[in-house]
């Protein structure tokens, strides 16, 4: 069945107050649910409460108890005809948690009982309507035993808990804040905790606590800093001040996604929030402060502010992700920041937007809502208010978000609301705008920069165009913020940066007091989420990888060099090489460089990247071609990795900004030492395994052996795994790291590491390290065998049995097919057509598949 957003109707029936009385058991548990419910507006119709494999033990209806005939079920959903405006109706179930194996509803996880309710798992709990614009006030009460579950938790605050004697005990919570279902919350468990404070702006005394097993304490800290800055950051930056005296985190090892911002109880997949030196690398730290701060972020949007329908899902996901972009920002790089996020906004949200799973930020349709947790709504929907923002400028935007947070406080709002709160509050213009939430599909700009030096003008050229989507025939040219300047060839210096709006087809800018022959600098800071086209030649690109001073149009020219050669090598036409390996040294060799940008800067672009810039992909071409020129920059500058690999080790770990940028030059220095060729490679490879303090050069000697065939490869695999097997997400890098190897026999290995005692496709985790990780190893997944698409799709049916939301995640890899050639793309299809074939498929497999196939 598909749900559209135009049939969109205001809730029936409305339910101020909700009590929940759980007696929580992993096999058997109660839950007694008492409902306050009010007729919304003049209709006659019944109340009718979701219910997801849920059987009614009782019903009651204002004290009284309904007979059989009094109400019946229809696809799971509890229908009662009700006569008056108001009632109070109590429902009682029985669900078991430990065989929950979809982790939605009430689930166990590693002895632990914890709920994820976003976006549609409260209804598997207990009937109730599980629509986001049903705001409730909760009060909870949980029972348990109290050795197994001496803590007990929900969302709001603590008011009474107890001992009842025999053997069990209980708590309350309730929480102020009418929210929707879907932020509902608990967590059962034995369980330690990391305390803190946090004292708001206005003064108000906030208890932190951040709750894992007792072993994990140590492995807090970094979240908890994390917290507390972004509390603060969004106090001095928005306004948002915390709004109860409690504020919880939970992590949990077996978790669908990252983490869950249900209200004043964040839980947590663990691996965003446990961080130390031995097992987490750079990365994964900058991932628990990233993703702490999304969902502390989410507070006012999402929670205070949150969304009518699941089609304004971006409302809340678009602008989170930006407000925890920016927050990482401010805490490290801005330059490095912008680069990783467009490099992640390109690897999946491009790739998205150009296959048969693309739809607009605000979708207009779904069987599904899980799989539209998507890169379109949560990366590009950030583009789109970075747009804005953009446009408004800091001080408009600020006053566009205040007024969006004031209008809107405890209510469900839609993306609409958001872009008129911008154009009242930010004065901004934005008719023409609004197609960015209508039209899917990434917009290309052709730029045509063309000089007269008699009248010392140039003049600037747009096309843009927006290509077909599915149901999407015909598009209308979107309005479109370039950050532009004009380099002067001879001096290097730059007329003004200024945003140039491209709102037509085609369009022209003239610049004046243009003398010498001009270079231009588009999309600057990638200031609109499309794909530039320029006429600019090798040599005009190596003047801005060497002399842009906005740091992501310097990395993007760099690339861009890299992307020419790369293209031209694969395509049979050579575009001389030493212009690369020039821009490389110099940027290696400019001490006027942050060492973390010169790390991004000298990498290749992935063969991913360079997929995408193909007609049609040569996944073994591409390969070739990106391996030849690692090899040749590698030992063309030789001297210099092994200066700067020697240069940046063995001081001791510091998170530092400093400390961080020469770990990963550190790293890209020993990568390309490796990819020369020299003889000792491996073994510097091995020594840096073995002497690293932390895991991010451990895990990159260990990431460039993998590759390899050398003897040092499977004796550091060995020692990872004997050192780590005891330790799930560390040992998820042991399967990762492998997955993603550009190793000759990688199907072989991934599909052996398979039938490892220690994978398990119970473990979301787990599979995204090995499925997840091999399906985004274009090289290794398109093996023109077939064998590694028959190998995801076998873990797609066998996984779908168990958890279907992660199991869906797996399939846009092979609704790829159209991109590559007719052998590979028949396969693939051959594989959705067997997925397809399945008999019991769930909706979430099948319209990711069924898409795909169209
Ligand atoms: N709201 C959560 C977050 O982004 C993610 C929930 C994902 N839910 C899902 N059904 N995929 O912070
Ligand atoms: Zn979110």
């Amino acid at each position: 069945a598909v749900i559209r957003r135009s049939d969109y109707r205001p809730p029936a029936w409305l339910v101020p107050d909700i009590e929940l009385d759980f007696a929580l058991d992993p096999a058997r548990t109660q839950v007694r649910a008492t409902l306050t419910v009010e007729r919304n507006g003049a209709h006659d119709g019944p109340l009718r409460l979701d219910g997801d494999g849920l059987v009614p033990v009782a019903i009651r209806v204002d004290g009284k108890v309904l007979k059989q005939d009094q109400w019946h079920l229809e696809d799971g959903t509890l229908v009662l005809p009700l006569c008056g405006d108001r009632h109070e109706v109590e429902t009682l179930v029985e669900i078991a948690p430990q065989d929950n194996s979809k982790l939605m509803g009430l689930y166990a996880s590693g002895g632990l009982l914890c709920t994820q309710c976003e976006a549609e798992g409260f209804r598997r709990i207990t009937f109730f309507p599980d629509r986001p614009d049903v705001l409730s006030r909760y009060r909870v009460r949980m029972v348990a035993d109290k050795s197994a579950y001496p803590i007990l938790l929900a969302n709001g605050d603590p008011v009474e808990s107890g001992d009842l004697g025999d053997g069990r005990h209980y708590a309350v919570w309730t929480d102020p804040y009418p929210k929707p279902c879907y932020l509902f919350a608990l967590v059962a468990g034995d369980l330690a905790c990391n305390a803190d404070r946090f004292v708001t702006m206005s003064g108000r005394q906030v208890r932190l606590g951040i709750w894992v097993k007792e072993a994990d304490i140590p492995r807090t800290a970094h979240a908890m800093q994390a917290l507390k800055n972004s509390m603060a950051w969004d106090e001095r930056v928005y306004g948002r001040e915390y709004d109860l005296d409690v504020f919880n985190i939970v992590a949990v090892d077996d978790f669908n996604f990252g983490a869950m911002e249900n209200k004043g109880l964040n839980i947590f997949n663990s691996r965003y929030i446990l961080a130390d030196p031995e097992t987490a690398t750079d990365l994964d730290y900058d991932g628990v402060e990233g993703v702490v701060a999304h969902e502390y972020f989410h507070n006012w949007s999402g929670n205070r502010v949150t969304c009518r329908d699941w089609f304004q899902l971006s409302l809340k996901e678009g602008f989170t992700v930006f407000r925890d972009q920016n927050f990482s920002a401010d805490m490290g790089s801005h330059a490095v920041k912008r680069i990783e996020d467009v490099r992640i906004l390109r690897a999946g949200q491009f790739q998205e937007d150009n296959g048969p799973l693309a739809h607009p930020v605000r979708p207009e349709s779904y069987m599904e809502i899980s799989n539209f947790y998507t890169a379109t709504i949560y990366n590009k929907g950030a583009e789109l208010i970075r747009m804005m923002a953009l446009m408004a400028g800091p001080e408009r935007f600020r006053a566009g978000t205040d007024l969006y947070f004031d209008r809107h406080d405890g209510e469900a709002a839609t993306c609409e609301d958001f872009v008129v709160a911008m154009e009242e509050g930010a004065d901004l213009d934005l008719r023409q705008f609004r197609l960015w939430y209508e039209q899917a599909g990434t917009p290309r700009v052709k730029a045509l920069l063309s000089h007269d030096p008699a009248t010392a003008t140039a003049t600037l050229t747009l096309e843009q165009q927006i290509p077909p989507t599915p149901g999407q025939p015909d598009k209308k040219p979107m309005a479109i913020p370039l950050r532009t300047a004009l380099f002067d060839s001879a001096t290097g210096a730059h007329g003004r940066d200024e945003v140039l709006m491209l709102t037509e087809a085609r369009q022209s800018f003239l610049f004046e007091n243009v003398a010498h022959g001009p270079i231009l600098s588009i999309n600057r800071g990638f200031s609109a989420p499309v794909i530039v086209e320029t006429n600019l030649s090798q040599p005009d690109l190596a003047f801005l990888a060497a002399h842009d001073d906005d740091p992501f149009a310097r990395y993007e020219a760099m690339q861009q060099l890299m992307v020419n050669v790369l293209i031209g090598r694969i395509a049979g036409s050579p575009v001389g090489e030493d212009a690369v390996i020039e821009a490389v040294r110099g940027a290696i060799t400019n001490p006027a460089l942050d060492a973390a940008f010169v790390a991004e800067a000298v990498r290749l672009p992935s063969e991913a990247y360079l997929g995408d810039q193909m007609e049609r992909v040569d996944p073994d071409a591409i390969h070739a071609a990106r391996d030849a020129l690692q090899q040749r920059i590698g030992a063309a500058l030789e001297p210099l990795w092994r200066d700067i690999h020697a240069r940046t080790g063995a001081a001791s770990f510091s998170l530092s900004p400093a400390a961080k940028g020469a770990r990963k030059l550190r790293n890209a220095a020993l990568h390309y030492l490796v990819a020369s060729g020299a003889a000792d490679g491996p073994a510097i490879a091995f020594a840096q395994f073995s002497e690293a303090d932390n895991m991010t050069e451990r895990q990159a000697a260990l990431a460039t052996l993998a590759n390899g065939g050398s003897e040092e490869r499977e004796a550091a695999l060995d020692i990872f795994y004997n050192r780590y097997a005891s330790d799930p997400l560390t040992l998820d890098k042991w399967f990762q790291t492998q997955a993603f190897a550009l190793h000759p026999a990688i199907v072989d290995q991934v599909a052996e590491l398979g039938r490892h005692k220690d994978f398990t496709l119970a473990n979301p985790n787990r599979v995204r390290a090995l499925i997840g990780a091999f399906a985004a190893n274009q090289w290794g997944f398109h093996q023109a065998s077939g064998r590694g698409y028959a190998l995801v799709a076998d873990c797609i049916v066998a996984l779908d049995r168990i958890n279907p939301q992660t199991a869906a995640r797996l399939v846009p890899p092979l609704g790829r097919w159209r991109r590559f050639d007719g052998a590979r793309a028949a396969m693939m299809r051959e594989q959705l057509q067997r997925i397809l074939a399945t008999p019991g498929l769930s909706k979430d497999v099948m319209e990711q598949a069924g898409k795909s196939l169209d």
